[in-house]
């Protein structure tokens, strides 16, 4: 008898683009399994969240990826979380299982990957700044801790919010004011913000300088090359855009629910580049 095809998806408001669902149909054509990721717009309470997780569980889904802004709705939705998952406070991965749901957070584990792929030479004994203190934000710090960060900053517009991640994670706290000269004396820099997407304001931090062989990160990828990126290109240096960390925290939730390979390789990053090409037009 034919097998039912395998039901994952992206939950979370607004969904619609989403780019998480052509990631997986690409993943699920390449390894012929027959199953579908779609994207599925909440954007209701805890109750109403909670709601949707336990008819999606009845229907049969393997699992869902979480998105802004239930990831707190998700860990706390959960009958089981990693400990990576508490730890952020936040889960970006549910997987359903007869005996409950299980939470997971492979933001962090995409960005370690996503960071290990662009640098050879991975060295992070120099100071690490993240600028932005929102949910990517803490999911990033934690993978830099699993990096073996051990000197973090984090500067934030609004400085108490940089203050409570500091307090959480043992971190330092730079004022705003003084992104700039951080910037120039970081060995890994990250965007966390949302400055620089189209749209929204830049990162300003014009005349700045990246010490050479540092790591830059934007979680941004419209433009794929932000501000922040074109001043490590221009450098010499390695840089991590957003969509190389939006497909290596894909890969997790692709292999548990579907069971297949799941290469953030570059005719992935070619075809979701091409989508947002068209989507530009
Ligand atoms: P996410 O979960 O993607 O991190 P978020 O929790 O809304 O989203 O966080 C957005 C981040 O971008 C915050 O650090 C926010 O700074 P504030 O805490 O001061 O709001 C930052 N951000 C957004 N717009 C900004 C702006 N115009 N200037 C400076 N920082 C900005």
């Amino acid at each position: 008898m034919r097998q039912k095809p395998i039901l994952a998806g992206v939950i979370g408001s607004p969904v619609v683009h989403s780019l998480s669902p052509l990631i997986h149909t690409i993943w699920a054509h390449r390894a012929q399994i027959d199953g579908y990721y779609m994207p599925i717009e909440i954007s209701a309470s805890y109750d109403g969240f909670a709601r949707a997780m336990d008819a999606l569980k009845t229907i049969g889904f393997a699992g869902v990826n979480v998105t802004l802004p239930h990831k707190e709705n998700a860990l706390r939705y959960s009958d089981e979380a990693s400990e990576l998952a508490h730890k952020v406070g936040a889960a970006n991965m549910l997987t359903f299982a007869d005996n409950g749901a299980y939470a997971d957070n492979s933001d962090v584990s995409g960005f370690e990957s996503a960071v290990k792929s662009a640098a050879r030479d991975l060295s992070l004994k120099r100071p690490c700044l993240v600028l932005g203190a929102g949910g990517a934000s803490r999911a990033i710090t934690v993978a830099l801790q699993n990096l073996g960060a051990k000197n973090i900053f984090i500067t934030n517009r609004t400085e108490e919010k940089a203050a409570v991640l500091a307090e959480r994670f043992g971190l330092k706290t730079l004022a705003w004011e003084k992104r700039k000269d951080a910037v120039e004396s970081a060995g890994l820099v990250v965007n966390t913000t949302s400055l620089g997407m189209n749209g929204q304001p830049p990162l300003e931090l014009d005349g700045a300088k990246i010490k050479p062989n540092a790591i830059v990160a934007d979680i941004v990828y419209t433009p794929l090359e932000t501000p922040l990126l074109k001043l490590a290109r221009d450098a010499g240096n390695a840089g991590v855009n957003g969509l190389t960390m939006l497909m290596h925290q894909a890969a997790p939730g692709f292999r548990a629910w579907f069971g297949g390979e799941a290469e953030a390789d570059d005719s992935l990053r070619a075809a979701l580049v091409s989508e947002l090409e068209r989507r530009r037009r």
